[in-house]
């Protein structure tokens, strides 16, 4: 090797060093200078002799070109996911479950952290980085291999003497809390779009075309399973292969460790949670697996996810912040909701700044007053609410609030009947606040789907009584909306052609574009089917309606309440001579393509899902037209089986009814729903 080859390598290896103890160790043994010193003197000597720049140097993370679209690329084995528990009996049931299979009274577990990211699979062929996919649906992932090579702990060739011809790693790409916290900052700065939360951002950052601007963001990636080795003989210990991957050059977990039995896996799994919040990166829960890659072997596989680990999910995150104030939100049906103003706390993975209280006997539950602290809770993706009031920190000057007794919007009376817990504004079709909402319901994705008209548009036409009700939407006219601040010519062309183009619909998106009291998008859709047109639905009589799946008495009345109004009859008349027209429906299913995905099927559920509970599947499949039943028979068209499935599974076979996983059956829904 020539001397200035030599003297480029050596500059590599320490910079790799210098790398692996900064970003994997969290150990730096070299300032910011001498290592950008350092570059330099890599960067330069590259410069002069181009022949010896490889792929793998330090200088050669961030790619020039920006990807037109991101290939395909096809995991090498599925990507699971993994079945989830809350509580500590079932993750007791768990390990009593694992201790039978393998007849064991103990079992060695690794406990792990579970990061909530993305997941990622990265391949090295001679310890060089080649390849790197995301999840996708597990079978096929997209290959994001220039924007991971500009994550710095993610070495582009492996730091050990011994290299595996083939080496594929999994592990979960993410942004610390901090870096979060930058990145919207900056993104505020610069006008642009801001992340919901540390994940999306980090989804948002890894999906960019352009390498460079993924290079901007700071993505990290933590790794905790060897997917595919050739070459070398690793252990056969989950625990062991962890400690192989960060001598290996990958950041692995701190928080890894060896648990011998559930007892302690319990133990790590509490005081994980009490320090959830000093973490420097989220995480959702913890992980349990069964170290011996044996006995993984010998315990298996049910349907998409590994029987011999779990995942033993955080419960929903709570902090405290200060009440700031209370205002009450007005509903599209007149509900009063008072919605609490708060400090801004980061919890669950956002920042929360309003919080609901539901109603006015929750605050006299609660008995909040403003100016006090309270513990906000949010859990998932649902609206942050308040759990509780730190009583001992209220202050003298604190405020109880008034439930008001008339619409602030509109002056009308504001009542609720004796069995009801909402409190409603009488003023309905006078009422700004009303109009302005069941206006942005109508035109809102689900419903007549108009892009553009938000919110804040809808409270613009109104407030300048350019449209009264829903079918004025269909009189605006470009002249008029561009005299709107904010609306450019160009704008409200798009505007009047997406109204335009919403005219075309089909029933059961208008029939929820209605806004009728608890007729929700599963609702509307029964209807459709059962009605087929607007009329036959408006004919009909609180029994026919009450026939209909979903349909109770209560809603049944509601609907009937609704086209008694005169103003609603109206309106619809209004909207009709405007050319509103309905697909038309297939004859023999009563259902349409867009609607049909699901269309006439009968389908049931077994088992645990780990994605969402069988009620949420259960109105997923009935919103795409299903009928979800609970038992199995010759009619059933579809058995979606989750973990631990019971007899229905052993029937299906017999009968012959297809079998979907959750994991195909989400692979459909993400397929044919894109749109949704
Ligand atoms: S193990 C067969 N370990 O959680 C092994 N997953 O629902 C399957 N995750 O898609 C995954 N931290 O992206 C495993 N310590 C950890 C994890 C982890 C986060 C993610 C992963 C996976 C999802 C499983």
């Amino acid at each position: 090797m020539k001397e200035i080859q030599k003297r480029i390598e050596s500059i590599r290896k320490q910079l790799e060093d210098h790398n692996y103890a900064y970003h994997v160790l969290n150990d730096p043994v070299v300032s910011d200078e001498e290592y950008d010193k350092l570059f330099r003197s890599l960067v330069l000597l590259e410069e002069k002799h181009p022949e010896f720049v490889v792929e793998s140097s330090p200088t050669q993370r961030v790619g020039a070109k920006p990807d037109s679209a991101f290939e395909e690329i096809k995991h090498s084995s599925p990507m699971l996911s993994l079945n989830n528990v809350f509580y500590e009996s079932e993750a007791r049931d768990f390990d009593n479950r694992i201790r039978q299979l393998v007849s064991a009274e103990q079992v060695q577990y690794v406990f792990e952290p579970k990061i909530d990211g993305l997941a990622i699979s990265v391949v090295y062929e001679n310890g060089l980085l080649v390849r790197s996919a995301t999840r996708g649906d597990g079978e096929t992932g997209e290959d994001v291999t220039s924007n991971v090579r500009t994550i710095r702990s993610i070495p582009l060739r492996l730091g050990i003497a011994e290299v595996p011809t083939l080496l594929e790693v999994r592990g979960e790409v993410f942004m610390s809390v901090k870096g979060f916290n930058k990145l919207n900052e900056k993104q505020l700065e610069k006008g642009e779009k801001l992340y919901v939360n540390p994940r999306n951002a980090a989804a948002g950052s890894l999906r960019q075309l352009d390498p460079k601007i993924t290079n901007d963001r700071p993505l990290d990636a933590i790794f905790y399973m060897v997917a595919q080795v050739e070459g070398i003989q690793l252990a056969a210990s989950q625990f062991q292969q962890i400690q192989w991957l960060r001598q290996s050059g990958f950041k692995t977990s701190l928080n890894v460790k060896c648990a011998f039995g559930v007892n302690e896996c319990l133990k790590l799994y509490a005081d994980l949670l009490s320090r959830r919040d000093n973490l420097p990166y989220e995480i959702d829960g913890a992980v349990y697996k069964v170290d011996d890659m044996d006995l993984q072997k010998k315990i298996g596989f049910v349907t998409r996810a590994p029987r011999w680990a779990v995942a033993h999910k955080f419960p929903a995150q709570e902090k405290a912040t200060k009440l700031l104030d209370i205002d009450v939100q007005i509903g599209r049906t007149g509900a009063v909701t008072p919605v609490a103003r708060l400090e801004p706390v980061f919890v669950g993975g956002v920042t929360v700044s309003n919080a609901t209280l539901h109603n006015e006997d929750e605050l006299r539950r609660l008995d909040v007053r403003v100016g006090d602290t309270v513990v906000v809770r949010r859990a998932g993706d649902v609206i942050p609410e308040i759990v509780s009031v730190l009583k001992d920190k209220r202050p003298a000057d604190a405020q109880k609030f008034k439930f008001p007794s008339q619409c602030p919007v509109c002056g009308a009376n504001i009542v609720r009947d004796e069995d009801e817990s909402v409190s409603r504004c009488t003023g309905v079709m006078t009422c700004a606040a009303q109009i302005k909402e069941s206006i942005w319901h109508f035109a809102s994705r689900k419903a007549m789907n108009i892009e553009g008209l938000g919110r804040v548009l809808v409270s613009q036409l109104v407030d300048s009584k350019l449209i009264e009700d829903v079918a004025d939407i269909y009189s605006l006219t470009v002249e008029q909306l561009s005299e709107l601040e904010r609306m450019g010519e160009k704008s409200s062309e798009n505007l009047v052609n997406e109204i335009k183009k919403s005219k075309e619909t089909i029933l059961q998106k208008f029939l929820f574009a209605l806004g009728i009291r608890q007729v929700g998008e599963a609702t509307a859709a029964a209807l459709a089917v059962q009605f087929k047109t607007l009329e036959n639905f408006m004919q009909a009589s609180v029994e026919d309606l009450s026939e209909v799946r979903d349909v109770g008495p209560v809603v049944a009345s509601n609907i009937h309440e609704f086209f008694e109004e005169k103003h609603n009859l109206d309106v619809i008349q209004k909207l009709l001579k405007h050319g509103i027209k309905f697909e038309c429906i297939d004859e023999s299913t009563g259902l349409n393509e867009e609607f049909g995905l699901f269309a006439g099927k009968t389908m049931v559920l077994t088992g645990t899902l780990s994605s969402m509970t069988r009620e949420e599947a259960t109105i997923k499949l009935r919103s795409l037209g299903a009928t979800a039943t609970s038992s199995v028979s010759k009619k059933t068209d579809f058995l979606i089986v989750g973990e631990n499935p019971g007899s229905k599974a052993t029937k299906a076979k017999e009968l012959g009814v297809e079998i979907l996983t959750e994991e195909e059956l989400l692979s459909i829904l993400r397929t044919k729903t894109k749109t949704e």
